[in-house]
């Protein structure tokens, strides 16, 4: 249960300041010659100096407005809190979009009750997901619906539509393990049969929001991390739609899979059963 004390709008608000913020710092001091600053898992798995400075600006300011919340983010530097109240930050979801200069990435800011590195023990309650370079703005504050503004333009509510499974782009994404892609590569061709077409974008942040703007019908991605998913899925949620695992409850690494009321729950099936004939990550 949500504690009484907190202001989903207000702490949505503060969401949005601070991921308008970092996405004007990512976007305005990216360097010409930016290059990777180090490898995590695996040699695909990148960060570069501004995820870092990203992750840096996030911490300070939610530290002056919220001193007493914890904080969950990517990369380095975290602080536990006392209010029950934990912020949950990708500094920019879309490294390799942002590494190769593609327009498709952003800042994700959610704060969550509950503790953010145990699955399944936390839930958003506000949310803001800003892409820098489109200028767009989704936000979400629990039973206050989800929004989406383009730079100075109007707030427009939104809701997500719920196009047959047949006929639903679906957006997906991919680890940075390998024996995980041989895995993701196997179950996305079984996919493909059953829906309009696949969208690899390349940022889940963006991908959930979509779904609640309807610039994508559905999504689904194994392996997604808190800070991928928690802004998203509110914003989903906010606009109408399903967010869940395989067995319907809290979305996480084992699978997250959005949509609306009807494809949701056809994708799910489907998924349930093309995971079940693909097999163990293990054996790819
Ligand atoms: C990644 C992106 C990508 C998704 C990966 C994420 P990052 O986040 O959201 O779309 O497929 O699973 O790890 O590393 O760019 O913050
Ligand atoms: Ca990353
Ligand atoms: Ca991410
Ligand atoms: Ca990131």
């Amino acid at each position: 249960p949500v504690p009484p004390a907190i202001d989903p709008v207000a702490l949505s608000e503060i969401a949005e300041r601070v991921a308008l913020e970092a996405g004007r710092l990512i976007l305005d001091e990216r360097p010409r010659d930016l290059g990777v600053a180090e490898t995590k898992t695996s040699d695909t798995d990148i960060v570069t100096v501004m995820d870092q400075r990203s992750q840096d600006l996030l911490l300070t300011r939610l530290g002056e407005l919220r001193p007493d919340d914890g904080f969950h983010g990517e990369e380095r530097g975290g602080r536990a809190g006392t209010s029950g109240i934990s912020w949950v930050v990708d500094p920019i979801d879309g490294t390799v979009n942002y590494l190769y200069d593609i327009p498709a990435y952003a800042v994700s800011v959610a704060a969550v009750v509950g503790d953010p590195s145990t699955p399944g023990t936390w839930r958003p309650v506000a949310a803001a997901v800003v892409n820098p370079l489109s200028q767009e703005c989704f936000t979400a504050a629990l039973d206050a619906g989800a929004h989406r503004t383009v730079g100075a333009g109007p707030r427009r509510r939104l809701r997500v539509e719920d196009a047959p499974l047949g006929v639903s782009l679906c957006g997906t994404g991919f680890g940075y393990d390998a024996d995980r892609r041989r895995w993701q590569g196997a179950v996305v061709a079984e996919v493909l049969p059953h829906v309009r077409d696949i969208r690899r974008l390349g940022s889940a942040a963006l991908d959930l929001c979509r779904v609640a703007d309807g610039s994508l019908d559905v999504y689904y991605e194994r392996g997604l991390n808190p800070w991928d998913l928690a802004a998203g899925w509110l914003v989903v949620t906010e606009a109408g739609g399903v967010v869940t695992d395989l067995e319907g409850g809290h979305p996480g690494a084992t699978m997250t899979v959005a949509g609306g009321l009807g494809n949701h729950a056809d994708l799910r099936a489907l998924l349930g059963r093309v995971v079940a004939r693909v097999g163990q990550e293990k054996d790819h």
